[in-house]
C-alpha cells in the first residue's frame, strides 16, 4: 500500500456530513453554486426546503447555477429542462407536454441535505455518523455569534489539527490569547468513543475580554479549562471554562471544498454575550484575529494533506491530542477501498528548497500530474542562491514528481510561468528547455502584478498526462 496522505478529497469523506453554506449568507433561494470534496453542485430552495443538485445539466452541460427556480423546480437556463428536488427531470419543453423523458435526463442527488445550526449540511453518500449534536445550542445561557464563512488554503484536517493543538499558543498567538510564560504543555486527558474523541486540558491564557478591549500585552493571565470534542472526520467543539470571563463554546465546522481549499464556519456561543459583557461583534472580531494568526501559518504548509503513516512527521508527548486525530482519520481512511482511493501524494519526494510544490495523480484511463514550484524572495528583497538556482530546484522537483508518477518530460503537456513585471526570463527559459530535454510542451507566460504570496517572485506550474 502506498503512503496514506489524508486530503480534502478522500473518498471516505463522502460518507460524512459537511456544511456547504450558512443560510444567512445566501442571497435568496438560489440556485447557488457550491463545491464539496472537489465536486460542483448547486444549492436551491425548492418547495420551501434546501436541495442540492449536480452543477451540470445532463442535456448540453450548461451550469445549473445559471438557471432559475420556477415554482418548486429548478429550470436550466439553456433549453428550459426542469428538475425537481429529487433531481428527476420532470419537463423537457421542446418535447411538449406529457412526453417521455430519457432515463439519463435525471440528476443523481446527494444522499442527504439538512439544515442545522444555521448551516446547510450535505452527505454525498449514506453517512456513518450523524451531524454533530450540540446540547448548548438552544440554551439561553449563551449568546450566539456566527463568524462569516472564510475560505482557507489548507485542508480541513490540517485546520482541525491546528485548532486541537495547544503547543502553538505562546508562539502563534502572542498578539491575542498566547501566554509567553506558559510554554510547556501539561497533561492532556484524551478519550476515544466511536467516531469522536474528547481531550481535556487545563492551562493559562490571556483574558479574552481584556485582550479584545486593550490588547494581549495588558490582559491578565487567567486559568481556563479547555474541553475539545472532535467528531470524525474533522468537526470540532471547544468548550472553554474561562473563569471570570464566563463559558465559551466554539464550534468549528469544515467544508472540504477541494484539494487545496476549505470553507470554515465558526459558530461562537458565549456567556459573556448573553449577559451583555461582550457584544457578538467583539467576539467575532476577536476570534477572527486569533484565526488569522493560525491561517497565516497553515497556508504556508507545502503539502495540502496530513500523513497518517509514522515517519513523515515527528510526534512528541505534547502532541497527544493531534496524534489521536490521526488515529481517528485512519479509521475514516479505512472506510474507502483502494479502488475508490486513487489520489496519490508525493510522499517520496524530497521537499523543495522553494516553498511550494504539489502533485496529484488519478488513475483510470489517464494519469494526471499537476505540480508547481515558486521562486521565493528573501525579506531583504534578494532571491536566495539566485534566480537560476531556484529555477533549477523547481525543475528538479518537477522531474522527481514526474518520475514518481512514472512519467518523463515527454508527458508534460503544459508549462505556465507566472511572473511579476520586469524580470529577465531568458535564463529561466533555458533551464526549462534543458529540463524538458527537447520535449515539446505548450508554454505560457503570465505576467501578474503580484503572485499568491507576496514573498514569491515566480511560480512555475506544469500539467503532465499519460
Ligand atoms: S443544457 Fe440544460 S436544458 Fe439544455
Ligand atoms: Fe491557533
Amino acid at each position: 500500500m502506498s503512503a496514506r496522505w489524508f486530503t480534502n478529497t478522500n473518498p471516505a469523506l463522502r460518507r460524512f456530513w459537511h456544511p456547504v453554506a450558512a443560510v444567512v449568507e445566501l442571497d435568496g433561494p438560489g440556485p447557488h453554486p457550491v463545491r464539496l470534496l472537489g465536486d460542483d453542485w448547486v444549492l436551491a430552495e425548492l418547495g420551501g426546503e434546501w436541495s442540492v443538485l449536480p452543477a451540470t445539466c445532463p442535456h448540453r452541460m450548461a451550469p445549473l447555477s445559471a438557471g432559475q427556480i420556477v415554482g418548486d423546480r429548478l429550470q436550466c437556463g439553456y433549453h428550459g429542462w426542469c428538475f425537481d428536488a429529487e433531481g428527476s427531470c420532470v419537463e423537457i419543453p421542446a418535447l411538449g407536454v406529457g412526453a417521455k423523458v430519457p432515463p439519463t435526463a435525471h440528476l443523481a442527488v446527494p444522499f442527504g441535505v439538512e439544515e442545522r445550526y444555521g448551516l446547510i449540511w450535505v452527505a454525498v453518500e449514506e453517512p456513518v455518523a450523524p451531524i454533530p449534536s450540540v446540547a448548548e445550542w438552544d440554551s439561553p445561557r449563551f449568546g450566539h455569534a456566527p463568524m462569516p464563512r472564510q475560505v482557507w488554503r489548507a485542508t480541513a484536517a490540517q485546520m482541525t489539527d491546528n485548532f486541537l493543538d495547544v503547543a502553538h499558543f505562546p508562539f502563534t498567538h502572542l498578539d491575542t490569547i498566547g501566554n509567553p510564560d506558559e510554554i510547556e504543555v501539561g497533561n492532556i486527558e484524551v478519550s476515544r468513543d466511536g467516531w469522536h474523541f474528547q481531550a481535556v486540558y487545563g492551562h493559562t491564557a490571556r483574558s479574552i475580554e481584556q485582550s479584545a478591549a486593550a490588547g494581549a500585552a495588558d490582559a491578565d493571565v487567567v486559568e481556563r479549562v479547555m474541553t475539545f470534542t472532535c467528531w470524525a472526520p474533522h468537526h470540532l467543539r471547544l468548550f472553554i471554562d474561562y473563569g471570570p470571563d464566563g463559558d465559551l463554546l466554539l464550534l468549528f465546522f469544515h467544508q472540504p471544498i477541494d484539494d487545496d481549499n476549505t470553507g470554515l464556519f465558526v459558530l461562537i456561543l458565549a456567556e459573556n454575550i448573553a449577559d451583555g459583557r461582550m457584544t457578538a461583534e467583539d467576539q467575532i472580531a476577536f476570534q477572527v484575529a486569533v484565526g488569522s494568526e493560525d491561517r497565516a501559518m497553515l497556508e504556508r504548509l507545502r503539502v495540502k494533506a496530513i500523513p497518517l503513516d509514522p515517519g513523515f512527521e515527528t510526534h512528541t508527548r505534547a502532541d497527544r491530542t493531534t496524534v489521536e486525530l490521526r488515529r481517528l482519520l485512519s479509521d475514516v481512511w479505512a472506510l474507502a477501498t483502494d479502488d475508490e482511493r486513487e489520489g496519490v501524494m508525493p510522499a517520496s519526494i524530497a521537499p523543495p528548497a522553494a516553498n511550494y510544490a504539489h502533485a496529484r495523480s488519478t488513475t483510470g484511463a489517464a494519469v494526471w500530474l499537476h505540480t508547481s514550484g515558486v521562486v521565493p524572495i528573501a525579506p531583504d528583497g534578494t532571491v536566495p542562491d539566485g534566480l537560476i538556482a531556484q529555477a533549477e530546484v523547481i525543475w528538479a522537483n518537477i522531474a522527481a514528481m514526474l518520475e514518481d508518477a512514472e512519467m518523463s518530460g515527454a508527458d508534460v503537456v503544459s508549462v505556465t510561468t507566472y511572473v511579476t513585471p520586469g524580470l529577465d526570463l531568458a535564463p529561466v527559459m533555458a533551464v526549462r528547455d534543458q529540463a524538458l530535454g527537447g520535449a515539446l510542451a505548450a508554454s505560457t507566460l503570465v505576467v501578474v502584478q503580484e503572485l499568491a504570496q507576496p514573498e514569491w517572485l515566480m511560480e512555475i506550474a506544469i500539467v503532465a498526462a499519460r
